[in-house]
C-alpha cells in the first residue's frame, strides 16, 4: 500500500481544521472528519434510508450505464477517489473486465482500505489491485499514472466541495490526466426542497447522530469535552447557493475546552455551527464547471426519475490546461 498522508499528517490537519473553524465566525467544521469507524457505519446506515435516495440512484445508473461506460473508456486502471463500501466499485469492476488491469482505491483512511482492497483482489485473481492512501485534495499529482485510466469519484462527494475549491479540484484533477483518461463523476441533482431536507434529516434520526459524530471524533482525538447531547442536528436548504447545510445548533450557552488545540470555546444557545455543505446540481452548472476544468462533458447519464447523475468527462481537446 503507497501512503502519501501519515497518521501525523492528519492529524496536523484535523487541529489546524478545527483551530481555523471554531475560531471562525460563523463557527464550521469540514465533513471530511465525520468519517471515523462510527462515522462510517452511520454513513452506510444512512444509504439504506428511505430518505436518503443519492447511493440508490447512483447504483440504478450504474447498473444500466457499466457497459457504456466500459465501451467509451476502455479504461486499463481505475483510479477510484474516496473509495467507499465497495459496491459500486464491483458493478465498474465487472464491466471493465474485458480491458482493466489495475484497481487503485484511494481514501485519507488505511484500515478500510486495505480491508476493503484485500477483498476486491480476492475475487479478482488477474487485477492488481493498489490501494493508496491519500487526500485527494492535496495528492492528486502522487497518484500512479498509465495508460487508458478511468478517475472515479462517485456518490456527489465533489458536493461537499464549495464552488471555487470544486473548480480548484477537478482542474488539478484535469491536469493529471492524459488525453486518453476519463473521469466519472456523481453528481446529485437540484430537487424540491422538501425531499431534499428529508434526505439529510431523516426521521429515525441516523443523520443527526452522523451530524453529531463530528464532537465525538473531536473529543477523542483532540482531548475535548463536547456534550454531543448539546447539540441539536439542523439542515437546510440554501436556495441562493443550491445546497444543502447541516449545522450543529447549541441548545444552551456552554463552554467547550478543546485541549489538543489549546482553545476554549464558547457557544451562546442557538448558535449554529456548519459542519457540511453538499451542492446539488443541473446539467448546465456542471458542464460549465467541468469546462472550466478543461474537461468536456461526454455523456450525462440520470437514473429514471432524474434525481441523480453520472458525468462522463474528458480532457478538452486542443486546449491548453488551464493555469
Ligand atoms: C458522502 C458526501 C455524498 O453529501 O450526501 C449524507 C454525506 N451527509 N448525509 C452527502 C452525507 C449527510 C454524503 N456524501
Amino acid at each position: 500500500m503507497d501512503r502519501f498522508l501519515t497518521a501525523d499528517d492528519l492529524a496536523k490537519t484535523l487541529r489546524r481544521d478545527v483551530r481555523e473553524g471554531l475560531e471562525a465566525r460563523p463557527r464550521t467544521l469540514p465533513p471530511k472528519w465525520f468519517y471515523d469507524e462510527r462515522g462510517s457505519a452511520l454513513f452506510e446506515e444512512i444509504t439504506r434510508l428511505e430518505e436518503y435516495y443519492p447511493t440508490r440512484r447512483e447504483r440504478e445508473i450504474l447498473l444500466a450505464r457499466a457497459p457504456d461506460i466500459a465501451a467509451a473508456t476502455g479504461a486499463r486502471t481505475l483510479l477510484e477517489l474516496g473509495a467507499g463500501s465497495g459496491e459500486k466499485t464491483r458493478l465498474l469492476l465487472d464491466a471493465l473486465r474485458g480491458t482493466l488491469r489495475a484497481y487503485v482505491p484511494v481514501d485519507v483512511s488505511g484500515d478500510f482500505l486495505a480491508e476493503s482492497a484485500a477483498r476486491i483482489a480476492a475475487d479478482h485473481p488477474r487485477l492488481s489491485v493498489r490501494p493508496v492512501v491519500a487526500d485527494y485534495e492535496q495528492h492528486l499529482h502522487l497518484l500512479p499514472s498509465g495508460e487508458r485510466r478511468l478517475v472515479a469519484f462517485l456518490g456527489g462527494t465533489v458536493g461537499n466541495m464549495p464552488p471555487a475549491a470544486r473548480i480548484g479540484f477537478l482542474a488539478g484533477l484535469r491536469a493529471t490526466m492524459g488525453d486518453e483518461d476519463a473521469l466519472l463523476l456523481g453528481a446529485d441533482l437540484v430537487k424540491d426542497e422538501e425531499r431534499l431536507v428529508a434526505a439529510y434529516d431523516d426521521d429515525a434520526g441516523v443523520t443527526a447522530e452522523f451530524n453529531r459524530n463530528v464532537l465525538r471524533v473531536i473529543n477523542r482525538e483532540l482531548e475535548a469535552d463536547f456534550v454531543p447531547a448539546a447539540y441539536e442536528h439542523v439542515a437546510v436548504w440554501n436556495a441562493a447557493e443550491e445546497w444543502i447545510e447541516m449545522r450543529l445548533r447549541s441548545v444552551r450557552d456552554q463552554v467547550v475546552r478543546v485541549r489538543g488545540v489549546d482553545l476554549e470555546v464558547a457557544f451562546d444557545a442557538g448558535e449554529e455551527m456548519r459542519t457540511e455543505i453538499s451542492a446539488k446540481f443541473r446539467r448546465e452548472r456542471l458542464e460549465a464547471e467541468l469546462g472550466a476544468a478543461g474537461l468536456t462533458l461526454a455523456e450525462f447519464w440520470t437514473d429514471g426519475a432524474g434525481d441523480f447523475s453520472l458525468c462522463l468527462a474528458r480532457p478538452t481537446k486542443n486546449a491548453p490546461a488551464p493555469a
